[in-house]
This record gives C-alpha cells, sequence and structure tokens, in this order.
C-alpha cells in the first residue's frame, strides 16, 4: 500500500548524499544508509523494488519522461524532486541522475546522487511543476510536455541551462554540490571561506 502524503517536510541534512542504484529498468538494487533513513525503509522493503516506491503524487509525470528519456539517450541529467517518505512526509532533493555502459555500450545501471534542494529553487520549481501537474490531470501528459518545452522555448533555455538559473549557481559548482562531505572538504576548503560563495548562495 502506497503511504497517504501528509503535508510535512523532512528536513535534511545539506553535507550529506542520498545515493541509490537502479538496474536499466529503475528496480533498485543498491541505496545507501541515509537513503534508508530519509526515505524510512529497510533494505528488504526497497531492494528489487521499483524507484517509484517513493514518488510523490505532486510531482509531474513529464519531469519523468524527460529525465527517462535522456538517460535512453545516455545523458546524464539534473532534476529537483519532491519524494515521499514511508511515512508520508516529503522531502525535496536535487538529483544527480547517472548511466553506466559496458565495454558493448549497452547500459547496465542507473545511479542517482541526491542533495538537499535549495529553497529558492524549490519555490521556482513547486509552482512550475504545480502548473504541469494541473495540465496533466485536466488534459493529458502531452499537453503538459508540450507547455514544458514551450516555456523553455520562451525563456531561450535549453533543459540544463534552466535548472542552472533555477538554482542559480554555474555548472562547474554543480559538480562540487554533489560531493560527499569528506571530498568537498579537501577540494572546497577556500570556496566555503569565501564570503558569498555559492554554499551561500544555496542554502542562505
Ligand atoms: C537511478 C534512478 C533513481 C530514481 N530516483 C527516483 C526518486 O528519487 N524519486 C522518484 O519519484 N523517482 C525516481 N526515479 C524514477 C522512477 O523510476 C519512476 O520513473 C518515477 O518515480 C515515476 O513513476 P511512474 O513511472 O510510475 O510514473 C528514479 C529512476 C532511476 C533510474
Amino acid at each position: 500500500m502506497r503511504p497517504t502524503p501528509i503535508d510535512k517536510e523532512i528536513k535534511l541534512d545539506p553535507t550529506k548524499v542520498i545515493m541509490s542504484k537502479t538496474d536499466p529498468k529503475g528496480i533498485i538494487e543498491y541505496a545507501n544508509e541515509y537513503f534508508m533513513e530519509i526515505s524510512g525503509y529497510e533494505e528488504f522493503e526497497l531492494m528489487g523494488q521499483p524507484h517509484n516506491i517513493i514518488r510523490h503524487p505532486d510531482m509531474p509525470k513529464v519531469v519523468f519522461k524527460v529525465m527517462w528519456d535522456r538517460l535512453h539517450r545516455g545523458e546524464n541529467i539534473h532534476a529537483l524532486v519532491k519524494n515521499l517518505a514511508k511515512d508520508g512526509r516529503y522531502y525535496w532533493v536535487l538529483t544527480n541522475f547517472e548511466t553506466k555502459y559496458d565495454d558493448d555500450n549497452n547500459i547496465i545501471a542507473h545511479y542517482a546522487r541526491r542533495k538537499a534542494a535549495p529553497g529558492n529553487a524549490v519555490y521556482q520549481i513547486e509552482k512550475l511543476y504545480n502548473t504541469l501537474l494541473s495540465i496533466e490531470k485536466n488534459q493529458n501528459e502531452e499537453v503538459a510536455e508540450k507547455y514544458f518545452y514551450g516555456m523553455l522555448e520562451e525563456k531561450r533555455k535549453s533543459y540544463d541551462e534552466f535548472i542552472l538559473s533555477v538554482l542559480d549557481i554555474s555548472s562547474q559548482d554543480l559538480k562540487l554540490y554533489f560531493l560527499d562531505d569528506d571530498e568537498l572538504q579537501k577540494k572546497t576548503t577556500n570556496i566555503k571561506n569565501k564570503k558569498g560563495g555559492f554554499f551561500k548562495k544555496l542554502f542562505s
């Protein structure tokens, strides 16, 4: 049975990564400890399950369509995702989806690394997702997809440029964002101490 969503947010530790690995179809094969802690599931409940086990009903279908289209083309993608925990609470994450290939260029796995989504980005994306969701409910997914690409055309931005503009960071800083605390400390002691650096921007 699906959990019933409740309007309560789970606060994430901004330094921690929520990671999972799936087979080519999105069946969960591995999830890290922080994934378990935040989602409220145990390993035996998650492994072998489709990843939509944590899908929140507030997420428009079109976002996952864009994500899967990109993964099938072998392109990585970032997305802002609202997830549903076992107890019905929600948590917003910025997710980096990546695909792994074997030597014959067949997809063997997908990986998702997630970190707490910055509040101002959630504020902006939530408005768009609500619009997409209501189009999907009242029309259909195809119409929502057209609206989504129409919006990007109007802004003269690719999907990736749009996400960067919502996050208000550079693609370079986005790479650093997904390092875990130890990796980050090694690489960014200088950046962290810099007044007005990207960490300040993301979590102000
Ligand atoms: C590596 C990987 C990680 C994923 N992580 C999530 C996630 O955190 N939340 C989510 O709702 N869907 C996630 N998905 C997408 C789901 O597989 C699924 O497409 C989505 O939940 C939409 O569900 P639906 O196809 O039943 O509409 C992930 C997929 C992959 C390949």
